[in-house]
């Protein structure tokens, strides 16, 4: 079997080093990939948003299935492209990729079916949604663009004047582009947040071992959001009632939703929750696998992954039960300094062996490039270093000490990761 990975972050390296686990993976080839990623599989330079290249790339190297992982192109129909030009495909379609890619679709659909999430309005007028926001006057409260904007479309704001500045910034001044012409104002939640990814065939639900992320840049949960700066698996504060509980009102209930809305969703779908004194609510979809956070789950499925992704292609989900490790997980991301806003490329990485690994950890590579056997920075998250061990301490600990001795200018990376869970 040879598989075509569409993306080119720490996710997709992690997808491609647990699909060649499996005998029947002959070969893995990625578009666009990385210098870590190339050491995996044979890279070819299609940008992921092309959908005509990727296409034609897939059929020329004769793919036997495609695997979609990021969001852009989800929501802009590659997996419907794949499927139209005859290609076996992994990832939803558009109409399903939109419980991500719109949040005034996902928040509807969630009031419809009387799925927990935070009370919200929608508006499509600034002045409005300012007048609405004065009415409530209750702060923090959460502002958040409609479409996608690279995971910094959402502001909490914690005063009027933030508010106002927010709705201004999105609404008026377009700083995510069309991806604001809409708003969702929402109420402010508290809690522990929990990522779950769910495999799911459009009826079934296989729910993978839940994870926490740390999506701001510095320690103590303070400065910028990020794509994420580390993870952890399982998260301690996603018990088994929770876990039912969710199964019940959550998991089951959304894809049934989509069903009835004509959007069955095949693929992948991530559950971003808060757990609240009320229970569980949700804080966002998204329409695949989270980055970091499949850097810490994958390596904890015994399964083989491309049975699992051949089950939920085929409608065969319910026939499968997912085997997993006990072990606990840790990823660090290393990242460029200044990273979320502004940084540098270019910078030579060391400490990696010749094919970019790491002693007792898998190295992820994200934003990096291999010229002459050399690595070198190439992006804001640079790599992933991730540690499975018998306890979350020692996972971390085992990251932590491999981080000892990589380095690169100005690299940063966040030293509290699963602080909070030990
Ligand atoms: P999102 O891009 O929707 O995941 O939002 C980014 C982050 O903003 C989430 O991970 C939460 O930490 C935070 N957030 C989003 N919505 C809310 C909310 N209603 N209440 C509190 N925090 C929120
Ligand atoms: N880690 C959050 C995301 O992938 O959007």
């Amino acid at each position: 079997m040879k598989i075509l990975m569409v993306g080119s972050g720490g996710r997709e390296h992690a997808l491609i080093k647990k699909l060649k686990e499996s005998d029947r993976v002959k070969q893995v080839i990625c578009a666009p990939g990385n210098g870590g990623i190339a050491c995996d599989a044979q890279c070819f330079p299609v940008p992921v948003t092309d959908i005509e290249a990727m296409v034609g790339l897939a059929l020329e190297e004769k793919a036997d299935l495609v695997f979609v992982a990021p969001d852009d192109p989800l929501a802009a129909g590659m997996a419907d492209a794949m499927q139209a030009a005859g290609l076996r495909v992994f990832g939803p379609s558009a109409k399903a990729a939109e419980i991500e890619s719109s949040k005034v679709f996902a928040k509807s659909l969630m009031k419809k079916y009387a799925i927990p999430t935070a009370d919200y309005e929608v508006f499509d007028c600034a002045q409005k949604a300012v007048e609405y926001i004065a009415s409530v006057g209750k702060y923090p409260t959460v502002i958040k663009a409609d479409g996608l904007a690279l995971g910094k479309g959402v502001i909490i704001a914690e005063s009027f004047e933030q508010a106002q500045r927010a709705v201004q910034d999105i609404m008026n001044d377009k700083v995510f582009g069309d991806a604001g012409s809409k708003i969702v104002v929402e109420e402010f939640l508290t809690g522990p947040e929990v990522s779950v990814l769910a495999f799911t065939d459009g009826e079934t639900v296989s729910p993978m071992i839940s994870s926490m992320d740390h999506k701001k840049a510095l320690e103590g949960d303070r400065g910028l959001n990020t794509g994420g700066m580390g993870a952890i698996a399982p998260n301690p504060f996603y018990t088994q009632e929770h876990a039912r509980f969710c199964m019940e009102h959550i998991f089951l209930p959304t894809i049934a939703a989509m069903n009835a809305e004509n959007r069955k969703f095949k693929g992948c779908l991530y559950f971003g929750l808060m757990l609240t004194a009320q229970g569980p609510k949700v804080i966002e979809y998204n329409c695949r696998f989270g980055d970091p956070e499949t850097q810490v789950v994958l390596p904890l499925l015994k399964t083989p992954l491309i049975d699992v992704v051949d089950a939920v292609i085929d409608g065969n989900l319910a026939q499968m039960e997912l085997e997993w490790s006990r072990q606990n997980s840790a990823c660090v991301i290393l990242a460029s300094g200044g990273y979320p806003v502004s940084y540098a490329k270019g910078y030579e990485i060391k400490g990696l062996d010749s094919r970019g690994c790491a002693e007792d950890v898998t190295v992820y590579h994200a934003g990096t490039l291999c010229k002459n056997g050399v690595f070198y920075t190439n992006g804001g998250r640079v790599l992933g270093i991730s540690a499975q061990k018998n306890s979350l301490r020692e996972a971390l600990g085992a990251a932590y000490q491999a981080i000892d001795k990589i380095s690169f200018e100005d690299m940063h990376y966040r030293t509290d990761i699963g602080a909070r869970a030990i």
